[in-house]
């Protein structure tokens, strides 16, 4: 199956496999002397169109799991399947291109490049995989959905805080991806702006088939997911339906409550 490897655009849709699924996650980063476990036997399941969102207290590990669901770190042991795909023992090239076919990514610092345009930078990922031409399609529809039509012209720096983080999120999508997972990306917005760009979260899982794993301290901004994952040092400590929840009891989980 070393074709399903190195072309993973090419493999069949396996539609009885997970979007993202992660077994057993450890992660140890060396610390001086000292050894941290950032993650301690994560086990994750997120279903295709699923809006599930991870919240615990800082350190608990939330950006080092989303790291290694991203593909951007391997865990030391467990193992991150992406559309069925084990993505264990794979190399860097198989996984570049993987993150770049199947992932998308949202930041609570947007991480525009300041010289390009909005458009230039949400193309930049279809002109990297060689999809610039399904990019352009896709965009104008992104543009309209997200509501970035008429400041795709514009530099980052020309742009309010909503607009930029609207503009990466085009950028997570342009390439049509399995998943996209988001770190705090409502952080460095107001609360009314963040709110806009969680409404367009959730619509786009809603109406649009999207599937979003996010990162957030914001128990508000966690009720616009389906499910609430809570880790605590390193280790999920319990999930909460938002159909059958709050917002103050996500906020006094959050706490530890
Ligand atoms: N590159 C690294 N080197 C050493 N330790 C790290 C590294 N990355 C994370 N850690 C440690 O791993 C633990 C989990 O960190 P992580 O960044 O995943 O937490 P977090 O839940 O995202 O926190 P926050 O809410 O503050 O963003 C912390 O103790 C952190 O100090
Ligand atoms: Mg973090």
């Amino acid at each position: 199956m070393t074709h399903a490897v190195t072309s993973p655009d090419r493999r069949p849709p396996r539609r009885d496999a997970h979007a993202l699924l992660a077994v057993g996650l450890h992660k140890r980063y060396a610390l001086g002397s000292a050894t941290v476990e950032a993650l301690r036997g994560v086990d994750l399941a997120v279903g295709r169109g699923e809006f599930v969102a991870v919240m615990g207290a800082s350190g608990s590990g939330k950006s080092t799991l989303l790291h290694l669901l991203g593909l951007l770190e391997t865990p030391d042991e467990g193992r991150v399947e992406i559309d069925g795909l084990d993505t264990s023992g794979l190399g860097d090239d198989a996984l570049t291109e993987l993150r770049r076919s199947r992932l998308g990514f949202v930041f609570q610092t947007f991480e525009l490049i300041p010289n390009l345009s909005a458009r230039e930078n949400v193309l930049l990922p279809a002109d990297m995989s060689g999809a610039g031409a399904a990019g352009r399609e896709r965009l104008a529809r992104l543009a309209a959905v997200l509501g970035i039509e008429d400041r795709l012209d514009h530099r980052p720096d020309q742009l309010s805080g909503g607009q930029r983080q609207r503009v990466a999120l085009a950028r997570a999508l342009i390439n049509d991806p399995v998943v996209v997972l988001a770190d705090e990306p409502t952080g460095n917005l107001d609360s009314r702006t963040g709110h806009e760009v969680l409404r367009l979260l959730s619509h786009g899982v809603r109406e649009l088939g999207w599937t979003v794993v996010m990162v957030t301290h914001d128990a508000r901004a966690a009720m616009q997911a389906e499910r609430i994952v809570f880790l605590r040092d390193g280790e999920v400590a319990g999930t909460l339906h938002t159909s059958d929840t709050d917002v103050q009891a996500v906020f006094e989980r959050a706490l530890g409550g």
